[in-house]
């Protein structure tokens, strides 16, 4: 009996582990303290985050905003994906010296290159501020009142917080607004290239492969922090010395198997797990669908242009991909959120919400929520389509028109603050114009606009249309845009925005591309934006109701906060799937897979001759497992985008993987996580060290690590301590 109920309860705990669920570091200890450690984790709360002694997050800074990166030497040596790394990748790269196509080195200190705009964040500290950031909002009637009103809390505790001048704060809202933390952070921007493998390793498989399992792709690029002499932040300077770390992670040279305890530590972006039904179904109907449409044209056109012309690769190469990824990511959410029922599902516990409302009484309270939800979906629904129509084609997906966007913003400035504004945001926009330039073809925006502005023009919702654009000829629109305007070439540009404002202005106005942008501009500016934010302030706030609603009623559920950019721990455990009926996967790739989809020059499948002898004389020195050499490998820990290149860490606090992406079948877990197929995608750090030691010989950097063995037990860590003193002399 003892022992049916100790396996019932394990079962529980296993299930529910297998929920998901992206957890604040700060707040680990109880329910997911008691979780990991029975997933098998070693280590306890405070190793993963403490304020009073070093831990795992002092090794794990944000990289540039966007993706994750780890600490893996005591010289500042860091590691993030290829694909995290790949724009600078590519900035250093020409026809001659392609490290794109044939991968970066950096053999000694003085090889490393320095990045412009490039900077790592460390978390120094987490607090919870939800008295101070909520103190006189309750009292307030209007929900614009109550955000302005947090707006200047938040602003008055960012400066009145005490910490180093070195240091920066950051006050992130979580449960949509029902809780605000503060981040004390710690910024480095001497950031150096230090290797990166050829594209043929580090985006093996391209966008064929990219969300797909089984999956081959050795996504890793290593950098270095730089800081002052006193290991403070500072700007590059060839003086700055290699960052010394609070702490950098171990690599363990052990691997993983399955149902192994896995921790992924990082940044996840943005996820909207609790939405209501309706929310998701305009998901699946509406915005997906128009979105893929507008990317598909996009990327057919360059994809064409890519495939012919070298130079035009190079210069596409990052943009490409980075339309490609949600493309293909908006294709697999929705039919993910299509199988697995996600809308019905979601309606059915609606309905088991409302009962637990009116069985606690709170009708007055809770009792319209979900009714108000479907009134404002179903009003804002065109203006959220048209905005999408607007971000993606006129922002995202034409050059032209995107930066015709900030020339307009120009006069939007001038308009509201004077000459003088215009003019310093005027020199501000020139500066960054040769990189545009840099990487911008003619013939290719030209082309892409052509696709693009049809479909805005015939498919975005017509009541929002300009008058004057209705019935346009596309053809003649785009000759004359492409023909005519000054800002298809940097000259030309420079030439509309020399001179004082009052003339910059006339020149702009004269420019028929500006002024299809401007005619644009205004239209989405006076009748979608505003009547959206509008709408979308009341969503805000019922969604914060509703999320307060379900901590209260729902007690026993592991409710955690979406993601916000802010630093979290998943967990789970390494673990296969099953995608589809009699279907399964394993959750470990080998080398030879890579040798199975080989396709001699192919763009996405090619692999290179030293990568074919290393496998065909099987050398994998101590990285390889019973003759073959680990590539990849899955788990169940809930992640999402912004968290590439976070460690995958094992039960003692070693990396064992890197982070890139998510399955297929699962990429819906940003609205609807289903433990049964929701998997991430990590790198093991085996096929890293193999790569960086016998693919590329930088010995220097294995050398500069520490290796371990963890499962081996004690015997031969000594061993490799000997052996790590033997290599030191
Ligand atoms: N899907 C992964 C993520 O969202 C990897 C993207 C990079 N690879 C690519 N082929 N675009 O970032
Ligand atoms: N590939 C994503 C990233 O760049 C990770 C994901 O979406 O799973 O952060």
């Amino acid at each position: 009996m003892k022992f049916l109920k100790l396996l019932l309860l394990l079962f529980v705990v296993q299930m529910q582990a297998q929920q998901g669920g992206m957890w604040i570091p700060s707040l680990l200890e109880g329910m997911n303290e008691t979780e990991m450690k029975n997933l098998g984790m070693k280590m306890s709360a405070s190793d993963i985050y403490d304020v009073n002694k070093s831990s795992l997050k002092d090794a794990v800074p944000q990289f540039n905003g966007g993706c994750t990166a780890e600490v893996i030497s005591s010289k500042g040596l860091l590691l993030t994906n290829h694909h995290c790394g790949y724009s600078q990748i590519q900035s250093h790269s020409t026809v001659e010296h392609d490290y794109l196509t044939d991968g970066f080195w950096a053999m000694k200190m003085e090889d490393e290159i320095p990045n412009k705009d490039l900077e790592v964040t460390f978390i120094v500290k987490i607090e919870d501020v939800t008295t101070q950031i909520l103190n006189g909002v309750e009292a307030l009637n209007s929900e614009a009142d109550k955000q302005k009103k947090i707006q200047e809390n938040i602003s008055n505790l960012n400066k009145s917080f005490a910490k180093e001048s070195y240091q920066g704060i950051k006050i992130r809202t979580f449960f949509e607004g029902n809780q605000y933390m503060l981040f004390v952070t710690e910024s480095y921007t001497d950031i150096r290239l230090v290797g990166a493998p050829p594209s043929s390793i580090g985006k093996f498989g391209s966008d064929t492969d990219n969300w797909v399992w089984p999956r081959h792709t050795g996504d890793f690029s290593l950098f270095r922090i730089y800081a002052d002499k006193n290991n403070r932040p500072a700007d590059y300077s060839k003086d700055n010395i290699p960052y010394t770390p609070k702490h950098f992670l171990p690599v363990s040279l052990d691997g993983v198997s399955e149902d192994d305890f896995t921790l992924v530590f990082g940044y996840p972006g943005r996820t909207t797990e609790y939405l209501p039904a309706v929310a998701i179904e305009q998901i699946v109907k509406e915005t997906n669908p128009a979105k893929i449409e507008i990317r598909d044209r996009a990327l057919k056109v360059t994809d064409g242009f890519m495939r012919k012309d070298k130079a035009i690769k190079i210069q596409y190469a990052s943009k490409y991909a980075g339309i490609a990824n949600y493309w293909k990511k908006w294709i697999g959410e929705t039919q993910g959120l299509i199988k697995s029922n996600a809308v019905q599902i979601k309606r059915d516990q609606e309905a088991t919400f409302q009962q637990k409302i009116i069985k606690a009484g709170k009708q007055a309270e809770y009792g319209n929520l979900l009714a108000d939800f479907e009134k404002n979906y179903e009003e804002i629904l065109p203006y959220t389509v048209s905005r999408d129509y607007f971000m993606e084609v006129v922002l995202r997906n034409t050059e032209l028109l995107g930066l015709g966007f900030k020339l307009y913003q120009l006069e939007q400035i001038q308009a509201m603050r004077g000459d003088q504004a215009l003019m310093d945001r005027r020199d501000n926009l020139v500066d960054g114009l040769d990189d545009f330039y840099k990487n911008f073809n003619l013939q290719v925006d030209e082309k892409v606009f052509e696709q693009l502005i049809d479909l805005y023009l015939n498919k975005s919702p017509q009541q929002f249309i300009p008058a004057d654009l209705k019935n346009t000829n596309i053809a003649q629109l785009t000759a004359s845009v492409y023909g005519t305007s000054k800002m298809t070439t940097y000259a030309g540009v420079k030439e509309l925005l020399t001179g004082d404002s009052q003339t910059v202005l006339k020149n702009l106005n004269n420019d028929k591309g500006y002024q299809l942008v401007k005619s644009l501009g205004e239209a989405f500016l006076k009748n979608v934006n505003p009547k959206y934010e509008q709408i979308n302030t009341q969503l805000s706030a019922l969604q914060r109701t509703y999320m307060k609603a379900q901590l209260e009623l729902n007690t026993d559920a592991r409710i955690f906060p979406d993601a916000n950019s802010t630093l979290r721990v998943t967990y789970g455990k390494v673990k296969g799937y099953e995608p589809r009926d009699a279907v399964a996967y394993e959750p470990v790739t080998y080398l030879d897979g890579i040798m199975e989809k080989y396709i001699p020059n192919d763009y996405e499948f090619d692999v290179s001759q030293k990568l074919i002898d290393l496998y065909n004389v099987k050398d994998y020195g101590p990285y390889g497992e019973n003759g073959k050499m680990p590539v990849n490998f899955i788990g169940t820990n809930h992640t999402t985008g912004g968290n590439s290149g976070s460690p995958a860490i094992d039960a003692n606090g070693n990396l064992i993987g890197l982070n890139f992406d998510r399955v297929w079948e699962g990429t819906m877990s940003d609205v609807y996580y289903d433990p049964a197929i929701c998997r991430n995608i990590m790198v093991d750090m085996r096929y890293v060290l193999f790569i960086i030691d016998k693919y590329a010989g930088a010995k220097n950097l294995i050398d500069e690590m520490k290796l371990v063995h963890p499962k081996k037990g004690k015997q031969s860590a000594k061993k490799q301590k000997v052996k790590n003193k033997r290599k030191k002399n």
